[in-house]
């Protein structure tokens, strides 16, 4: 999930599972999964959630090959109860919500070309896999899925906006701190080497994770993020969830956005 509409033509073909829930990559796709694989893999250690490398292990990614999302399926329903499904590259708001509503991560199954190794602007499969679902192992990050798209789907279309700032600057963009200082969580963060390096580099603004001043944050898609938002523990985000959110996002309207740390989009 990007916070693209479906308005945006995909550059990208979605990928059509076979009978048996299987998608079919090339070696060349393998061989560009790997890359991906090892460039993050040595660059993260230090800089990222240990609860997210530990996902990593867990769900058994490796460099070898692009996995297969019924097999994250599965080790994902045999730890949190978690899971994902196949879909086309950008999904409805309404189908997103309802995916979350049920523990399901949507995943776009193509793989990004050679040639956007460093930056590709729709989520791919690395992006999905690798970035996503790691903390899907991780009990409360799940539950906090969970709670997040009955949110969205019960709230519906006036809410959801200002519920895609807090996925963005939580799901995609967050970091958390740990003993060891602050680590990167957000799979935007994660998949990327040119945010993990900014999210890390000490340069980025570093905000303490606040409802209502998410709910007033806006976001720009095609920069690198001059704010993180910082949580404490995944148990802190899916408790934020128990506030009445449709009345904090009625009050946010109200006071209106803060003023946005960028320039305008073009
Ligand atoms: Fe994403």
């Amino acid at each position: 999930m990007s916070g693209k509409t479906q308005a945006d033509r995909p550059a990208y073909r979605s990928k059509e599972p076979d009978a048996a829930g299987y998608y079919a990559y090339s070696a060349a796709e393998d061989t560009v999964w790997g890359a991906l694989f090892d460039r993050q893999m040595d660059y993260l250690p230090g800089r990222v959630a240990p609860d997210y490398l530990a996902g990593v292990e867990a769900l058994g990614l490796t460099r070898a090959h692009v996995p297969q999302v019924r097999e994250i399926d599965a080790r994902l329903a045999g730890l949190t109860g978690a899971g994902v499904e196949g879909v086309p590259a950008i999904i409805p708001p309404s189908r997103f919500f309802e995916l979350l509503s049920q523990k399901k991560f949507p995943v776009a199954t193509f793989l990004r070309r050679r040639e956007e190794m460093d930056y590709i602007e729709e989520p791919d499969i690395f992006h999905e896999v690798f970035g996503h679902c790691p903390l899907l192992t991780n009990p409360a990050y799940a539950a906090f899925i969970e709670k997040f798209g009955k949110l969205g789907a019960t709230l519906g279309k006036p809410y959801s906006w200002r519920l895609f700032r807090l996925f963005w600057f939580t799901v995609e963009f967050g970091m958390i701190r740990t003993p060891d200082g602050l680590r990167a969580f957000g799979a935007g963060i994660v998949s990327s080497p040119a945010e993990a390096e900014h999210a890390t580099s000490g340069r980025a603004e570093m905000l303490d994770f606040d409802l209502m001043t998410i709910f007033r944050t806006p976001y720009r898609i095609d920069i690198l993020q001059p704010v993180y938002f910082v949580i404490d523990s995944f148990e802190q985000i899916e408790a934020a969830l128990d506030a009445d959110i449709a009345g904090m996002i009625d009050e946010a309207k109200r006071l209106g956005d803060l003023p946005p740390r960028f320039e305008a989009a073009a």
